[in-house]
């Protein structure tokens, strides 16, 4: 069997209202990795999509007086459209509203309720519409006179109606071995302790449809019921691959999932009630669930009555994609909350863009152009400057697969970012300047060394920011089949013989 698939999702979000800034985040942070594994040979398959049944979308549509497909059609495309503005790579984008969806998990509830997980009974307790879950009566506090869940602080409301049931109890234990068994299921590890330890108070069964609105997929011969919505959601990752058709391709090759990238938010139902659901179905479980936390803005959680939301689409006018997608990798550090703000991300833009690796290509491009009749001389004797820095990130590339494997992106970032510092210092320091009349042998091997450094991080930065390290490897003439992992090694992939593109400014200094 083919071993090198990659399956990648992201959260599928509620077109609710329009994305922001936290669903950029994790599409980016997905994305980044996606783009990173086939850098380095691997099949990968990355999916995106929209959450679109439910109480919460079908009050959302009343309130706004649309249809509620409409309404979901129209909110849809914008996640639609802002795929296209984060330059995801996305293979698929998927709607619970389609019908391969629909499909898949009507075939879902029918093998859950086959292996008997399923049974009839009556539900009494609280719920969230817009979390879309069910809380425990320990989980409630009240507030201002209101009942509001203690994780999420939303507005919770006393449901009691006839309902279908899933056993999660009878899970309890068998999660318990996953999680043992599999220490890295879930990452980071301290929202993994959570998690047992919510498990090991013991699982209560899960009430798994709903009677008293019509928005959903009718479970399947009692259609007076609407199935849970997270069951439904959950099963989106399924459905992109042609489940129940499991002799398709796209499933054979790509499940079980290799990375569900989430918030912390919904660790609980991809952690605890996705992994019950797919081994009452006798289906492979997910490789890995990853939490990531919080984007804050001003320390705070963005929101629009604090008016401290940043709009993703206001930045990426005003600095750049790759001026965004470098930001957010480069400041939050992957598992915790992390503070965004725009003084910050101007910053970040000067520091590491602007004056570190957009200025280290342009005056060595600029040099070349005046000194080396605008060509990549040829590496005759290195310096032994010039070789400590090459070999250092040669020597690095197993420390930095292991980053992206660990989803580590921020340290990646760091380690990649520090070789463009070295290589300008190393321009600095080595003066080559002062060879063209004296050695110009020197003067070439340094040169030399610095593009093929500057190849090798271009290359590290494609899957943070595709279009400017593309942009430099355009220039420096490295053939698209040589942008890879595999090429670092290679020093075959610079060209001697062809003039450098022209070169503009990448990063523009920002105010
Ligand atoms: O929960 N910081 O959809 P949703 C970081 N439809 N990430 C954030 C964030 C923030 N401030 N705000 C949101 C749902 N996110 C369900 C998911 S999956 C089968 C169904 C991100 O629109 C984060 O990934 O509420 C979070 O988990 C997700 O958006 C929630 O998006
Ligand atoms: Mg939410």
């Amino acid at each position: 069997m083919d071993t090198k698939n990659y399956y990648i999702t992201t959260p599928i979000y509620y077109p609710s209202g329009k994305p922001h800034m936290g669903h950029a985040y994790s599409s980016i942070v997905a994305d980044v990795i996606a783009r990173y594994k086939r850098l380095e040979g691997y099949k990968v398959y990355f999916l995106t999509g929209t959450d679109e049944h439910g109480l919460k979308i079908q009050r959302e549509a009343e309130k706004n007086k649309k249809d509620t497909q409409k309404f979901c059609d129209e909110l849809s495309e914008k996640f639609k459209e802002l795929t296209k503005i984060l330059n995801l790579s996305n293979n698929d984008f998927i709607r619970t509203t389609e019908n391969r969806h629909h499909k898949s998990v009507e075939d879902l509830w029918n093998k859950l309720v086959q292996s008997g997980d399923i049974y009839l009974d009556k539900y009494k307790g609280w719920y969230s519409v817009s979390d879309e879950a069910y809380y425990d009566d320990d989980e409630i506090e009240e507030k201002e006179g209101l009942k509001i869940s203690k994780l999420s602080g939303s507005k919770v409301e006393w449901v009691e109606e006839e309902s279908y049931f899933f056993k999660l109890s009878a899970w309890n234990k068998k999660l318990l071995d996953v999680y043992k068994s599999n220490p890295s299921f879930i990452l980071p590890v301290a929202r993994k302790n959570e998690v047992v330890k919510f498990v090991e108070k013991g699982l209560k069964d899960l009430s798994v449809s709903r009677t008293s609105f019509s928005w959903g997929i009718p479970v399947p011969k009692n259609n007076k019921h609407i199935i849970y919505v997270w069951l439904d959601a959950l099963t989106n990752y399924l459905s992109a691959l042609n489940y129940p058709d499991v002799s398709s391709d796209l499933y054979k090759k790509y499940w079980p999932a290799d990375l569900h990238i989430i918030g912390k938010d919904i660790l609980r139902f991809h952690a605890i009630y996705w992994p019950a659901f797919l081994m009452a179905a006798k289906l492979p479980l997910p490789k890995r669930i990853f939490g990531h936390g919080w984007i804050l803005s001003d320390e705070k959680k963005m929101s629009k009555s604090l008016g401290n939301i940043l709009d993703p689409l206001d930045i990426i006018k005003n600095y750049g994609i790759d001026q965004l997608r470098y930001y957010l990798i480069k400041e939050v550090s992957l598992g915790n909350d992390g503070n965004v703000s725009l003084e910050n991300l101007k910053n970040c833009i000067n520091n590491d863009l602007a004056n570190n690796y957009g200025n280290l290509c342009q005056r060595v491009f600029a040099f070349l152009k005046k000194n080396c009749n605008n060509k990549i001389p040829k590496n005759t004797s290195l310096t032994n400057e010039g070789k400590l820095l090459t070999n250092k990130l040669k020597k690095d590339i197993k420390k930095l697969n292991e980053f992206i494997n660990e989803q580590d992106l921020n340290n990646y970032i760091k380690q990649v970012i520090e070789y463009s510092f070295d290589s300008n210092k190393y321009f600095n320091d080595s003066e080559p300047w002062s060879l063209k009349k004296t050695d110009v042998k020197k003067m070439n091997s340094i040169l030399y060394s610095i593009v093929e450094q500057i190849k090798n991080i271009s290359i590290l930065l494609l899957p943070i920011m595709p279009i400017s390290a593309n942009k430099i490897l355009d220039i420096i003439n490295v053939k698209k089949e040589h942008r890879n992992i595999g090429e670092i090694d290679n020093n075959k992939s610079l060209n001697h013989d062809k003039e450098l593109g022209n070169i503009e400014i990448l990063f523009k200094k920002v105010e």
